[in-house]
């Protein structure tokens, strides 16, 4: 017997990173050795010293039943205090913290604590492809606002029509950006917020790339804005920051409201945060940050090599500015699922479409900074080599 999915889950879009993946196993099936400079995982461990801590953790009698429906209070704590120690920002971890398995929880979850049908998510095009879901879910409308290279991909809230922004109820950023590896100015956020105030709505800014800005820019956090934490929460992953992308760590912090609302919902649809995860996460964020600085060099050293490869073989691309994410523009000829098909079939190295992420990103594609220097320089070799840049 097959039962009929609800109307929601039948208007849902696919998986854009699952049909990535499942094309990247099939050309692996057959024996091709496949470089995969699409998906988002990161390619480094998690650093031994957290991976010391679960284990400790794990054997914690109180780690084994339910923890705290909002968080252990040490992890609220624990949040309070890396956001004072990385942003200089008081956070009370009773009511402007909340704890959740991994940020994708939080991202898809506070829009359907806020949004009822007919109110609008707006965010911008190109987007990490889970806000659209996230309206779709809590049946809200969706409306992205076209990012134009020549703005740094910063969205311009003047382009936004009036009666969008009168039913707008939770704008959605995300900087460093996934895909456009664009970083917001403190100028951006307080426009934002002026926005969000001017309309009387929150903010929501994902924060997952937080740690990795380059040529010396420490990404700044929404909440350090004016007015910032009156109009914003923002989320925060540790699968990025500490290569926990497995374990499922995240939380949100700011706007007491929107926190107690979202609280509200998670503890209805999500239960409870594995205890050892949480004792984990604290030693990753009050512990050494030597390791998340030499990630951040990692990736800003790849990005050099990546972008110097790719235009020494004629493809002029432009450097990111953060993120672990470059988006580039496709060559003359090409869309961007023509190209990523092209590049995919003729030179075994897979990218992501643009087009997955809006219609403004069909000119382009998202090429990680996840593998090391030997298969960055193998990818640019095979690319050469292939001839798709000869079109
Ligand atoms: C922009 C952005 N936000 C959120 C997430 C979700 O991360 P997680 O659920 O692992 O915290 C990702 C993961 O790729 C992302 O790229």
């Amino acid at each position: 017997m097959d039962f009929k999915p609800s109307d929601i889950v039948t208007a849902l879009p696919g998986n854009f990173f699952h049909s990535i993946n499942e094309r990247i196993a099939y050309y692996r099936g057959q024996g091709v050795d496949v470089i995969d400079m699409a998906s988002g995982n990161p390619d480094r461990p998690t650093p031994q010293p957290i991976v010391e801590a679960l284990k400790e953790a794990a054997d914690k009698r109180e780690n084994q039943g339910y923890t705290p429906f909002h968080g252990k209070a040490e992890t609220r704590r624990a949040v309070a205090a890396f956001y004072k120690r990385e942003y200089g920002v008081e956070l009370d971890p009773e009511t402007e913290v909340a704890i959740f398995s991994g940020s994708a929880i939080g991202i898809v979850g506070i829009p359907q604590a806020l949004l009822s049908p007919g109110d609008v998510l707006l965010t911008a095009d190109p987007a990490y492809p889970a806000y659209a879901a996230a309206a779709q879910l809590a049946r809200a409308q969706f409306y992205a606002i076209p990012v134009r290279e020549r703005d740094g991909y910063l969205p311009d809230y003047r382009t936004v029509p009036d009666e969008v922004a009168k039913r707008t109820r939770l704008l959605v950023l995300n900087y460093p950006n996934n895909p456009t590896g664009a970083i917001a100015t403190p100028e951006f956020f307080e426009r934002s917020v002026a926005f969000a105030a001017e309309h009387a709505f929150p903010v929501l800014h994902d924060f997952a790339y937080g740690a990795f800005g380059f040529d010396g820019h420490k990404p700044p956090s929404l909440l350090q804005t004016p007015r910032g934490k009156e109009y914003g929460v923002e989320t925060y992953t540790a699968s990025k920051t500490y290569n926990m992308a497995g374990w499922r760590f995240g939380f949100a912090v700011g706007n007491a409201s929107v926190i107690g609302a979202f609280k509200h919902f998670h503890a209805q649809a999500y239960s409870t945060v594995f205890g050892a995860v949480q004792d984990a996460a604290v030693s990753a964020m009050l512990g050494s940050q030597e390791a998340v600085k030499e990630l951040g060099r990692l990736y800003e050293a790849r990005r050099d090599l990546l972008v110097a490869e790719l235009r020494r073989i004629g493809w002029n691309v432009r450097p990111p500015g953060g993120s672990f994410f470059a988006w580039f523009r496709v060559p003359e000829g090409y869309s961007s699922a023509s190209f990523a098909d092209a590049l995919l079939e003729r030179a075994h190295v897979a990218v992501a479409p643009g087009e997955g992420f809006g219609a403004s990103g069909s000119d382009y594609v998202r090429v990680n900074l996840l593998n090391d220097e030997t298969r960055i320089k193998e990818a640019a070799e095979r690319i050469a080599a292939s001839g798709v840049l000869r079109t």
